[in-house]
């Protein structure tokens, strides 16, 4: 049981300042995350669109534990818009924010993340795109889904993401299962307790299965975040059912994961949606990838094995 371990270990500094340290780790990170600086990431996105790809761009960071590096990650973002807006790539790239880069955990912490992300989502806005809000550990749920409210007041577009692991989320997918609502659904990264989610895989995907359905039968925009076949199927099935047409749903993966499938997809007459990660602070991100699959793991260690 590596995972829980692994995902302990996305948490500590002390872990994260020695991989991080680590010179093999570099190529390996750079199979999940498509650089460390702007330019790399838009060239990432060019790449993609040519493929008939879309793209949502999250500039790697979360957890901050002071002011100045959240208006870092707001910089950082409003740069990112900026670039979108000036090579024309609105159409296709949206953004991917996580709150906790935003301030979130800091004393008033809704406020701070609130006014930090506001300007992104206006700069996203006047490039043509929007920003959809990650979700991160139970704790943040109510805090992330309340500044989504608000931002959705003036930019009803602003997306969320929903958690099948936790067992409130059939409940949040009614809430936000309404017109102009863009949920992206995804099981769940984080190692949560058993009070609030399931810890078996099969109960996860069972509920990934009745939250499909609440969203595809509802009047929201469902973004399907999964590499799952069985789910990628059953989106299809549902889908067919509910009579969505290909522009009213569309599938979502990670850079780096299942590429030939993402193509597939594409060829298909799907819409297909690609996270890009970028930037320095990859190691959580590094983490929850390895903590997976075994199969994530096992690539990394060999390289430490045949480089190290
Ligand atoms: P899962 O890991 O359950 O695997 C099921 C099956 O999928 C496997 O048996 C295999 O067949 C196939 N598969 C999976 N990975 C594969 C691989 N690397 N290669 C080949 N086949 C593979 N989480 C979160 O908590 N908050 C968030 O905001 C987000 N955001 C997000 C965005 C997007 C676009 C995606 C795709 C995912 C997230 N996640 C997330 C992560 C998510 O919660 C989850 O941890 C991962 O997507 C893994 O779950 P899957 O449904 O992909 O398959």
């Amino acid at each position: 049981m590596l995972g829980p371990v692994l995902l302990a270990a996305a948490r500590s500094d002390s872990i994260r300042r020695a991989v991080s340290a680590t010179p093999v780790t570099r190529p390996v990170v750079h199979r999940f995350v498509a650089g460390e600086q702007l330019d790399e990431a838009l060239t990432g996105v060019r790449d993609l669109a040519r493929r008939g790809l879309e793209v949502t761009l999250d500039h790697l960071g979360e957890d901050v534990t002071d002011r100045t590096e959240a208006l870092r990650a707001r910089d950082a973002y409003l740069a990112l818009a900026d670039a979108l807006r000036g090579e024309g790539l609105g159409e296709r790239a949206e953004m991917s924010v996580k709150l906790s880069a935003f301030g979130q955990a800091l004393p008033g912490g809704h406020d701070v993340a609130l006014a930090n992300v506001l300007p992104v989502v206006e700069a996203a806005a006047e490039a043509g795109t929007t920003v959809t809000l990650d979700m991160e550990d139970h704790t943040t749920v109510d805090s992330t889904l309340a500044v989504l409210a608000e931002l959705r007041r003036r930019f009803p577009q602003t997306g969320a993401v929903l958690q099948s692991y936790l067992f409130r989320t059939e409940e949040d997918c009614r809430a936000l299962a309404g017109e102009g609502s863009r949920v992206r659904l995804v099981k769940g990264a984080y190692k949560e307790p058993a009070e609030v989610a399931y810890q078996d895989k099969r109960e996860v995907d069972r509920a990934y299965v009745r939250c499909l359905r609440i969203l595809l039968a509802g009047e929201g925009y469902p973004m399907i975040g999964s590499h799952d076949p069985r789910m990628v199927s059953i989106t299809q099935e549902l889908a067919r059912r509910f009579g969505r047409k290909p522009d009213e749903y569309e599938f979502q993966m990670l850079y780096g994961i299942r590429a030939a499938e993402q193509d597939r997809l594409v060829a298909a007459g799907h819409r297909m949606r690609v996270y890009v990660p970028y930037g320095t602070d990859w190691y959580g991100y590094f983490m929850r990838r390895l903590a997976e699959r075994p199969a994530n793991l096992a690539f990394f260690l060999r390289s430490l094995a045949t480089r190290g």
